[in-house]
């Protein structure tokens, strides 16, 4: 039986494929390489190159392969470029998601991990953020993964496949032993960004503002360790194989960062200089979003050992160091 990795060339779910090996698993990867990299790739990894959008795709995958339970990565996840091109994500995020779930109910798979995201809350009222709090995306990005968790709940009632949505906050890091790692392009994402102002790929680092009301006016982020982020998914499997009740869960380390804290703690772990700007705001920066993870500790048990921010830091410099320019992309032709 294998574990099927629906987006598993991604970052996430890179991670996830390399620690499903691991533990000895057996995996099978669907990617449409549209964002995931086949360098990303486990070499073990049953690598299946196609879109969810496509039906009759992802019947041929599930006839081949004898798959019990399904981890779901694919997605669009820029919240601009949501607001740009909404449509993009309704179709992706969640016309694939039902062909995905379409295909589960017809070959009797019950069980789904799914990437959720802390865009589903919207601008809370406190932090830090419990499940039970209101939804109220600022974005279709958190639109859509919340659709994807109504779309499940309505197919647990109906067809009986068991979900657990993990609501992701700021996800950082790389796999300790180095081969994989954070590669977006474009890349949006603090880290890596001032990454690359460490390695001189760019000139400096925007700071998106200094007048939010925080102690030193930058926004505030929970940023959690991506192999911690995985050992949950591993939790939740377990869980659902156990008869767990499908239920939603927040994953973050339950502190913030300031982006300015950041960048100082990069300065320090990397030794370099990394300029940085003070910029505007960006459009839909909430100021500070922290999350409860006590449920995932509590009914999934998981207890995350990476949380100090120069763990995370320091594993992502290693994977920047030894690729600078992130995967290469002519390995792919
Ligand atoms: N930031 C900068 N300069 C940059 C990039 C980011 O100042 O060049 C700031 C942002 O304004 C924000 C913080 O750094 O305050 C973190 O920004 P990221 O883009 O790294 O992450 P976000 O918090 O915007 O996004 C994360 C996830 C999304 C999710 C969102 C929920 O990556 O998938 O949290 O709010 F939707």
């Amino acid at each position: 039986m294998s574990i099927l990795v629906v987006g598993g060339a991604g970052y996430v779910g890179s991670h996830a494929v390399h620690q499903l090996h691991d533990l000895g698993e057996k995996v099978v990867v669907i990617d449409n390489l549209e964002t995931g990299n086949k360098q990303a790739l486990h070499p073990n990894a049953i690598f299946y190159e196609g879109d969810i959008r496509d039906i009759d795709f992802l019947r041929t995958v599930f006839a081949k392969e004898e798959i019990n339970a399904v981890i779901h990565f694919a997605a669009n996840s820029l919240v601009g470029e949501s607001m740009e091109n909404p449509l993009k994500y309704y179709d992706n995020n969640v016309h694939g998601t039902q062909l995905l779930l379409q295909t589960m109910v017809e070959f009797n798979v019950k069980n789904i991990v799914f990437s959720s995201t802390a865009a589903t809350y919207g601008e809370p009222n406190t932090v830090p953020i419990t499940e039970d709090m209101p939804t109220n995306p600022a974005n279709p990005y958190g639109e859509t993964k919340r659709a994807m968790e109504k779309m499940m709940e309505w197919a647990d009632k109906a067809y009986g496949i068991k979900y657990v949505s993990l609501r992701y906050f700021n996800v950082a890091g790389a796999r300790s032993t180095g081969e994989i790692g954070e590669d977006h392009d474009p890349e949006t994402h603090l880290i890596p960004i001032i990454l690359q102002a460490a390695l001189n790929k760019r000139p400096s680092v925007m700071i998106y503002g200094d007048d939010y009301n925080t102690p030193d006016g930058t926004c505030i982020r929970d940023y959690i360790h991506v192999e911690d982020l995985i050992d949950a998914h591993l939790l939740a499997l377990n869980y659902l194989k156990a008869n767990g009740s499908s239920d939603i869960f927040n994953l973050g380390s339950s502190q913030g960062f300031s982006v300015k804290e950041l960048i100082a703690a990069a300065r320090k772990i990397t030794g370099r200089e990394i300029p940085a700007v003070i910029g505007p705001r960006r459009a839909g920066d909430p100021s500070t979003l922290i999350a409860s993870s006590l449920k995932a500790r509590q009914v999934l048990g998981w207890n995350p050992t990476r949380t100090s921010i120069e763990q995370i830091v320091s594993d992502a410099w290693s994977w920047h160091l030894s690729h600078p320019d992130g995967y290469l992309k002519e390995v792919n032709i």
